[in-house]
């Protein structure tokens, strides 16, 4: 009988626990051990995991073969490199590290290990977002020309408290929601040239966080395509899509419980960003219970993902369980896996940051010395 993948699960919190949920559902894989200085004991119990007391003391154990990273995002750096130099194989969820640098030399770290490195982003796994990408295969949009990507919100005061809105930690919005940069490029390719505006225009109180809470930013890929992305909590019109155009047609992606279109000449086709409508539905939900303030929807360790969430970490784990079994992964989600998708996220979001530093346009190759391929 072949011996079961052992994972370790290190942060344990609102995506920790949903991850070991996923990975203990596939066949052959078992969650050994857990370490989270603070809320290891449920998943622990759960699952009928050993609580380490150190990340080292998880890393030395014989019984783990691949860690989950789900720790708040400034510590995913140095805890994926101490995993690769382990031998172990690595999940990290997204962002995978607060700078290109950092990324890119985690994936290194573990190419040089012979470990796998799958970064966690969640776009690639929607339904709605694969029937776009499908669709846009078959040609039916002719050729790419434009993306708008908006994630914007309102966040009410005093959400200091989190680590999620602290940007020494979280990296701030565009890092911690690096989802819809990571789509865009997943489209468009790597952006050559960024340019951003933006900062904390209404979240200056005592108790709040200390990032910029408005940012409106322009891609453009090799001059012959272009991006515009808006982010932030200092809207009170909240709006979450993605606006796909291309010379013979459109989709539009909407990531509030509204569904998506697909327009070209003599035809219109719905569909669902997710895979039911139960699905579909627990996004509208989501979205409704935010809509006064949603800082309310922050994941906190004692909360649950919504269904839509939970079904997309269920693919997500699928693939990596048998990556680590099989060594086989879909091409649709190659990039997770070759350390593109995260490198090209990580250089574009640098670009943009130093932009909006500068009040300059910045080529992506400033800060990732060209390397970046996807
Ligand atoms: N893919 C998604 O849609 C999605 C959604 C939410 C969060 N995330 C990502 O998941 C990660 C975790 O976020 P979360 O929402 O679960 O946050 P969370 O605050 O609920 O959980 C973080 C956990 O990490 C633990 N922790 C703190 N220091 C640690 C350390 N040194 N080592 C190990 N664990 C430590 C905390 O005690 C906490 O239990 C972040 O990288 C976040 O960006 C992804």
């Amino acid at each position: 009988m072949v011996a079961p993948v052992g994972y370790g699960i290190v942060g344990a919190g609102y995506l920790g626990k949903a991850l070991a949920r996923g990975l203990a559902a596939q066949p052959g894989a078992r969650i050994s051990a857990v370490f989270d200085p603070a809320n290891a004991q449920t998943v622990a119990l759960e699952f009928g995991a050993r609580i380490e007391p150190t990340l080292e003391a998880l890393l030395a154990a014989d019984d783990v073969d691949a860690v989950v990273v789900a720790s708040p995002n400034g510590l995913h750096h140095a805890q994926v490199v101490a995993a690769a130099q382990a031998g172990k194989h690595v999940f990290c969820e997204k962002p995978v590290a607060l700078s290109y640098r950092d990324a890119d030399e985690m994936i290194r770290v573990c190419e040089a290990a012979g470990a796998v490195f799958f970064a966690g982003h969640v776009t690639t796994y929607m339904a709605g977002v694969r029937r776009a990408k499908e669709a846009i295969a078959e040609g039916l949009l002719g050729e790419l020309t434009f993306v708008r990507a908006v994630r914007t919100t309102w966040e009410g005061h005093g959400g200091g408290y989190s680590w999620k809105k602290q940007t020494a930690m979280s990296g701030g919005h565009l890092y911690h929601h690096i989802h819809e940069l990571d789509l865009v490029q997943s489209l468009l390719g790597p952006a050559t040239r960024a340019t951003m505006v933006g900062g904390n225009v209404a979240h200056h109180r005592a108790g709040d966080g200390d990032e910029a809470d408005m940012m409106a930013m322009l891609l453009e890929f090799d001059g012959a395509r272009f991006a515009a992305l808006e982010y932030g909590s200092a809207f009170h019109w909240p709006e979450h899509h993605v606006l796909i155009q291309g010379t013979e047609g459109a989709i539009r992606l909407g990531f509030q419980g509204d569904g998506c279109t697909l327009r070209t000449q003599g035809r219109v086709e719905q569909f669902l960003l997710h895979r039911s409508v139960e699905e579909e539905e627990s996004r509208a939900a989501f979205y409704r219970a935010g809509d006064e303030d949603a800082s309310s929807l922050f994941g906190t360790p004692d909360t649950d993902v919504p269904l839509w969430l939970a079904g997309i970490l269920d693919e997500e784990t699928e693939s990596f369980h048998r990556l680590i079994v099989t060594g086989q992964l879909d091409d649709e989600f190659a990039a997770l896996a070759d350390g593109s998708a995260a490198r090209s996220a990580l250089a574009t979001a640098d670009a943009l940051t130093l932009s909006m530093r500068e009040h300059r346009t910045v080529d992506v190759a400033e800060v990732s010395g060209g390397h970046v391929v996807r």
